[in-house]
């Protein structure tokens, strides 16, 4: 099942002195949903902002929030983002020993539960909470700042998820050094969820922004267009667009 291309701005980008105008001109922009990072300085070596920002700007957008717990342990504040209006919160698969129970927690809370990898940790770690899970967040560089450069060796993770996934309602999210010079190939691997910080706060205006938010999309959505077969073997009526499947 292939589902809508998403873009997620990550606010980690955005300028904090102007947060709550940073939030509207994104909604204004196009985002789909609104990618918010919180880091602890303890599974990541940097410190975003908790639960309360959450629920400070909560009130600016109907956006989804999208809520990337960079966090150890997790379980403890599960409730707290809940409550703060995140609706999608998703854990780290290496941030505890018990991440089944950590998803379940989720969605007993009424969220959308997903489960982030690190560059280092396999496909595999998800093999056993797939039914547990409305996203899987492929990290694209090592958690913790923006502005770093896009890992490659992801790409055939992303691959394998999407096989893995199968016909499942589960969303395939990417985070990290997304640009538009990369978007054609994670979408042409699997993802159809595009977190990007960097690459849309670019320029400062909600014009700038919706400029580069469609110039992700359509990178994207071009990278999910079937390779064209050889033409002596699929002749091309003039005029006939090659359609999305
Ligand atoms: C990194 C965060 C990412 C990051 C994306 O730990 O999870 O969401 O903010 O920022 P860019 O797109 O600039 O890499
Ligand atoms: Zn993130």
């Amino acid at each position: 099942m292939t589902r809508e291309i998403f873009i997620a701005p990550s606010i980690l980008a955005a300028d904090f002195a102007r947060l709550g105008e940073e939030i509207a001109a994104i909604d204004k922009a196009g985002a789909d949903w609104i990618h918010c990072d919180v880091m602890d300085g303890h599974f990541v070596p940097n410190i975003s902002y908790g639960a309360d920002v959450i629920k400070a700007i909560r009130p600016l957008t109907k956006k989804v929030f999208d809520v990337h717990l960079m966090i150890a342990p997790a379980d403890p504040y599960l409730e707290a983002f809940a409550k703060a209006g995140a609706d999608v919160i998703t854990v780290h698969a290496e941030a505890g020993v018990h991440l089944d129970r950590s998803l379940q927690a989720v969605r007993a809370l009424g969220k959308q539960a997903g489960v982030s990898l690190c560059p280092a940790t396999p496909e595999h770690a998800i093999e056993y909470v797939l039914d547990r899970i409305d996203l899987v967040l492929v990290m694209t560089v090592n958690p913790g700042f923006g502005g770093q450069s896009f890992l490659e060796s992801q790409l055939a993770k992303i691959g394998r998820i999407r096989t893995m996934i199968g016909n499942r309602p589960i969303r395939l999210e990417v985070d990290g050094g997304i640009t538009r010079d990369n978007a054609a190939a994670v979408a042409a691997a699997g993802a159809d969820t595009l977190v990007a910080g960097s690459a849309v706060f670019r320029g400062n205006s909600s014009a700038d922004y919706a400029g580069n938010i469609a110039a992700i999309r359509i990178a994207a959505e071009a990278g999910r267009v079937p390779k064209l077969q050889d033409s002596s073997t699929q002749p091309m009526r003039a005029g006939e667009s090659v359609r999305l499947r």
